[in-house]
């Protein structure tokens, strides 16, 4: 598979840190980083370290792709620690339909956080279905399908230290 780059290592680590720094202007108290596992955790590992308030982490697990196709939500595992009163932030590799996030904002909002934001890497607005509120943004993109920097195409190319598309 041939698959160009859309943004590189060094964009995504310079933008990476500017997005720390407003978590970090914006927040006083603790916040909660949630990250929607498998496709943010190299965002979130870099953010995370890019962020110098105190934070918390947790993870929740979700898939609502099979492949480059869209298929149902399902929630693999939920078990994050009390979230009551507290400042929460979503952390996401991609805001396709907004299907995904609108399912966890509702989830997580019954749990009665202080406050919930998101924070994704990508946005693909062209796509959404949904409207989201999200606060912080990496990167707009095209509708690209994207892999690399722990996107995947069927669990593949998460491993790239890039972000780039599949050429048909
Ligand atoms: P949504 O529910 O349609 O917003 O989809 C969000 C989820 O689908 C993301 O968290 C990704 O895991 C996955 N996804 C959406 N677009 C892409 C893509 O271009 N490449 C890889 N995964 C994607
Ligand atoms: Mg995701």
């Amino acid at each position: 598979m041939n698959i160009t780059t859309l943004i590189s290592a060094k964009e995504i680590s310079n933008r990476v840190s500017e997005l720390g720094q407003d978590i970090s202007n914006d927040y006083q108290g603790t916040v909660i980083l949630i990250s929607v596992l498998k496709g943010s955790i190299c965002f979130m590992a870099d953010l995370l370290r890019s962020i110098d308030s105190d934070v918390t982490i947790e993870f929740i697990s979700i898939s609502s792709y099979k492949g480059a196709m869209k298929g149902n939500i399902s929630l693999h595992d939920n078990s994050i620690e009390d979230i009551q009163g507290k400042h929460v932030i979503l952390v996401e590799d991609i805001v396709d339909s907004g299907r995904t996030l609108s399912f966890l904002i509702e989830l997580l909002s019954k749990k009665n956080p202080k406050s919930i934001d998101v924070c994704t890497l990508l946005d693909k607005p062209a796509r959404r279905e949904v409207e989201i509120p999200l606060s912080y943004i990496g990167f707009e993109i095209d509708d690209y399908f994207v892999v690399g920097y722990g996107l995947d195409v069927n669990q593949k190319y998460r491993n790239l230290p890039y972000i780039g598309y599949i050429e048909q």
